[in-house]
């Protein structure tokens, strides 16, 4: 078993994340009921908003509503429709979507076959580009953060947005010539150009081990010439450090137009994705990627003691990384993936808790997560 990587506390800097945001403000942490059930906030009360400067609307302030059928025309799959799952390494091979998944869609061997590194870039390493999401909730999930508004015309950007399953969710609410897809991974963006033709998929060349081994550090987000009316980014702050989060939401945020908003999710450690989804195994996502972890590379498993702990820290901590199954708590930049090497396709998993989230981002709402997703939201309005 591998030791437990050595913890960083105190290197975490609240002052120094907050550089590069330039806002100032009263932060909204929002803790009403997640979905339609009433399940509480998961925050640990021995973590009181207080304590982070933060302030908690009740419930009664108009939490989360998750769209039902009826309400908004959108179908939001729960997992039991082979809903939300971005496929892992272990479950390479080609993947065949259902139509419950929003359409049937085969990768065959020419389009997510293996694809080599050179020994200069990773070594010698044949890479199955299986990472291709099955996600569809987003569309709602956004939909009900910013509270229905009218998509009609709206310009959206998906940044991190794979390839472009948020049109399917989406249905006829946003046309694929307002939508613009921003991605690490060239061929999901190359995927989501055959799959949408009139939409605009661009590839972002920029370093990730997980997603973009054979990227460039510190690229900057590319210029699509436009200004977007809604920008989102589901699950991919959740794959990046603090700083790497803190510089692309400032570089999105300049991307919006001058009445626009931008909203990202992120996962707090302390959630029950129980509460979000009655059909999930209770408990954090952390749990769920360790387990997943473990059992695939049984050099990196974990006893099931050692797992509770990791997961006993994780949910103490103010933000943590989980690389495989290695978790390090509270660190500095130095997890940044534009500083630091990882090995190509490791799992890179970051989680912060909402009210720290809210002293990083102190003019953003916080949005507990929308049923059946179990993440966090932070939500920024232009000129509101
Ligand atoms: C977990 S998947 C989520 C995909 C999609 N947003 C969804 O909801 O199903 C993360 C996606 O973010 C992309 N990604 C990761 N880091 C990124 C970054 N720094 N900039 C842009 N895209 C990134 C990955 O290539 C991948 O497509």
């Amino acid at each position: 078993m591998s030791a437990l990587p050595e913890n960083n506390v105190g290197t975490g800097n609240v002052g120094r994340a907050n550089v590069g945001t330039g806002n100032v403000g009263t932060a909204n942490v929002r803790t009403g009921n997640v979905g339609t059930g009433n399940v509480g906030t998961g925050f640990s009360p021995s973590q009181e908003p207080a304590e982070a400067g933060s302030h908690v609307l009740g419930p009664a302030e108009a939490g989360p509503h998750v769209l039902g059928p009826a309400e908004a025309g959108s179908h939001v799959l729960g997992p039991a429709e082979g809903g939300p799952h971005v496929l892992g390494l272990t479950e390479a091979g080609p993947h065949v979507l259902g139509p419950a998944e929003g359409g049937s869609h085969v990768l065959g061997p020419a389009e997510a076959g293996p694809h080599v590194l050179g020994p200069a870039e990773a070594g010698p390493y044949i890479l199955p580009w299986n990472l291709v999401s099955t996600r569809t909730t987003q569309f709602a999930y956004f939909d009900a953060i910013l509270g229905h508004p009218d998509w009609r015309g709206r310009k959206v950007l998906d940044f991190g947005g794979n390839i472009g399953t948020f049109l399917v969710g989406a249905g006829d609410r946003v046309q694929a010539d307002d939508y613009w897809c921003i991605d690490i991974n060239r061929e999901v963006v190359e995927q989501g150009r055959r799959e949408w033709p009139r939409a605009h998929f661009l590839h972002f060349d920029r370093y990730s081990p997980q997603y973009n081994p054979r990227g460039t550090r510190n690229l900057p987000i590319p210029d699509p010439g436009l200004r977007f009316d809604f920008i989102f980014a589901f699950s991919v702050f959740t794959h990046t450090d603090r700083s790497e989060m803190i510089e692309l939401v400032g570089g999105l945020r300049r991307m919006l137009a001058p009445r626009g908003a931008l909203a990202f999710t992120f996962c707090d450690p302390r959630w029950d994705r129980s509460q979000s989804d009655p059909s999930l195994p209770p408990g954090s996502d952390v749990r769920k990627m360790l387990e997943r972890h473990g059992d695939a590379k049984s050099r990196s498993a974990k006893s099931r003691a050692e797992m509770d702990a990791i997961v006993a820290r994780a949910m103490r901590s103010q933000w943590c990384v989980l690389i495989d199954t290695d978790l390090y708590v509270d660190p500095g930049d130095e997890l940044s993936n534009q500083v630091r090497s990882g090995n190509a396709l490791e799992s890179y998993c970051s989680y912060f808790n909402a009210e720290y989230m809210a002293t990083l981002f102190p003019d953003a709402e916080i949005h507990p997560p929308v049923s059946p997703e179990w993440q966090h939201c932070c939500l920024f309005r232009n000129g509101a």
